[in-house]
C-alpha cells in the first residue's frame, strides 16, 4: 500500500471524522471530535493518506497547552492498516512540530501506554498534568474513571 504522511486540507476532515468516530463508538478509546472542531483545528493535523484510494488512514493531532508543553491527540490508524508503521511516523511528525515550535515536553492521554513507551514516551502522574487539560474530561462519559495513562516525553 502507497501512502503519503500530509497535512490535511478540509477535504478530509469528514474521513478524519470518520476514522475518529470508528474508536469512539467502538472501543471507546478516543473523545469524541465533531466536524467543527477538526476544521478549527485542523492545522494542528497530520494525516496519513492512502494514494490510490485517496482516502485517509490515519492522523493525530498535536495541541499546544503552553509554550512548554503539548499534547497528542486524535492519534487513530485505520485497523486493517495497524503494525505497518503508520501511527509511529504520525507521532514522530507531531514531535517534529512541537521540537519546531520550542515546546520542550509532549504527552499524551492513553489507552496504549506500550506504543507510546516504544516511542521513548514514559509514564507520567496524571496530577503532574496542568488542571486545565482535565476540562475535557468533562465532555466524556467515563469522566476521570477511564484509566487512560499520562505519557510523556521530552523532546529540547
Ligand atoms: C495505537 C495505534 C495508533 C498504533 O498505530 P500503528 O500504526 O498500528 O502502530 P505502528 O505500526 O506505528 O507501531 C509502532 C510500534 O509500536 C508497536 N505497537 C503498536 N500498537 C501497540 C500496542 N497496542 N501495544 C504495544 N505496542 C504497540 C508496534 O509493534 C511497533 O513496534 P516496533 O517499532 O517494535 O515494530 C493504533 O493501534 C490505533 O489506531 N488504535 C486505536 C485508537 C487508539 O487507541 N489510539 C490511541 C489513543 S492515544
Amino acid at each position: 500500500m502507497n501512502y503519503t504522511i500530509i497535512k490535511p486540507n478540509t477535504q478530509h476532515i469528514a474521513q478524519i471524522n470518520a476514522l475518529i468516530n470508528l474508536y469512539v463508538q467502538s472501543t471507546q478509546e478516543l473523545l469524541p471530535r465533531s466536524s467543527d472542531h477538526i476544521l478549527q483545528h485542523l492545522r494542528d493535523f497530520w494525516i496519513a493518506l492512502d494514494l490510490a484510494e485517496n482516502k485517509v488512514i490515519g492522523c493525530a493531532s498535536l495541541y499546544l497547552w503552553a509554550s512548554n508543553l503539548a499534547e497528542i491527540k486524535s492519534l487513530a490508524v485505520e485497523p486493517a492498516e495497524q503494525g505497518k508503521g503508520i501511527g509511529k511516523i504520525l507521532i514522530q511528525k507531531c514531535l517534529e512540530d512541537a521540537a519546531e515550535l520550542g515546546c520542550q515536553e509532549v504527552f499524551a492521554l492513553t489507552f496504549k501506554p506500550e506504543f507510546f513507551y516504544k516511542l521513548g514516551f514514559q509514564l507520567t502522574e496524571r496530577n503532574k498534568l496542568p488542571h486545565k487539560v482535565w476540562n475535557e474530561c468533562i465532555q466524556c462519559p467515563k469522566l476521570l474513571n477511564c484509566g487512560e495513562i499520562a505519557v510523556y516525553k521530552q523532546i529540547l
